[in-house]
């Protein structure tokens, strides 16, 4: 039932309903509904201004499947404001779709996930959860920087023009300060002798920075990595590293996926080992590292190390 797209119920309100229990389906609803609300009030702050949310990512039971294939079998995770996350796992255990589900490039099937006290793509009024047209999903996806492997950049514009593009065309900024700030970015991830330069003119590590610097042109909340060195070359993995150490210390909350082992030691405050859809081993890195407890994730470090 819960890969239907039923139809809507609450017609008269123009808006789709989905029910609660949908989203909830695998755990008693009374507890989630409680602390839905508690979490939803809070994080309706943008009125009541007040304090940053205990979490800035909470996913409870976070369900996803494509099709008959089941990718996501209920993530319990959370990430508190400034904490570093660095997420392993095997090939195919659902660390992408997990990012994706943050950013609500995908539909949950089940569960809830919140990000900076937002319930993600969802609307609660009472006990009752209301879908979010796209036009505000894409409001709330702005809190979210998102970094991939590849690096997506605009072929035909420069470093500079590639980080101005989204605060003036989506924000609507002035561009003389949006200019302003993309230069400092730029400057910041080291490409200050960069800024007119095509992405075609750039190594695969600067070209990952200037999207590291277009991400963070958008202010976000949270930035999400997913593999950003998988794809450079063994000599330009350190620079990227680098940069998103910077971040860190600056203290950034993120999330990062990746194989690179020494960055999630040094720089993580959290380690998740997922694998088969299911976080099997969670801790400071260090410890899951030196002292793995499950033996899929003795195996698997035992083929990254
Ligand atoms: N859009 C999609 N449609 C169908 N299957 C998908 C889709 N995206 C991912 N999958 C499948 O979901 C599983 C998890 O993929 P993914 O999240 O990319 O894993 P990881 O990032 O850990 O390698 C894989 O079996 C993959 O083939
Ligand atoms: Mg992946």
């Amino acid at each position: 039932m819960a890969t239907d797209d039923r139809p809507s119920v609450a017609k008269a309100d123009t808006e789709d309903a989905v029910d609660a229990v949908d989203a909830a389906e695998t755990t008693a609803s009374g507890e989630d509904a409680v602390q839905a609300s508690d979490t939803a009030a809070s994080g309706d702050a943008t009125t009541a201004g007040t304090g940053a949310p205990e979490f800035m990512v909470r996913a409870e039971n976070v369900h996803k499947n494509f099709g008959r294939l089941e990718v996501l079998k209920g993530i319990d995770l959370t990430v508190r404001p400034g904490e570093v996350m660095c997420v392993i796992g095997p090939s195919g255990s659902g660390k992408s779709t997990f990012l994706r589900c943050i950013n609500h490039l995908e539909k949950l099937n089940g569960g809830r996930l919140w990000v900076n006290g937002h319930l993600v793509g969802y609307r609660q009024k009472g006990d009752r959860l209301y879908e979010m047209r796209e036009r505000e999903v894409a409001a709330q996806r702005r809190d979210i920087g998102m970094v991939f492997q590849r690096f997506n950049l605009f072929p035909h514009m420069t470093a500079l023009g590639n980080v101005m593009e989204a605060p003036v065309q989506v924000k609507g900024l002035p561009k003389a300060r949006v200019r302003e700030r993309a230069v400092a970015l730029l400057e910041r991830v080291g490409l200050a002798d960069k800024m007119d330069a095509y992405p075609g003119q750039l190594s695969g590590g600067q070209q990952q920075r200037v999207a590291i610097a277009r991400a963070l042109a958008m202010e976000p909340a949270l930035m999400l990595f997913d593999e950003p060195t998988s794809a450079l070359d063994p000599e330009l993995v350190g620079e990227v590293l680098e940069v998103m150490k910077q971040l860190a210390l600056d203290g950034m909350t993120m999330i990062v996926v990746t194989h690179e082992i020494g960055f999630a030691r040094e720089v993580g405050d959290s380690l998740v080992f997922m694998d088969g859809g299911v976080v099997v081993e969670q801790g400071r890195p260090r410890d899951v590292i030196e002292n793995p407890q499950h033996p899929r994730t003795q195996d698997f470090l035992s083929k990254v190390l």
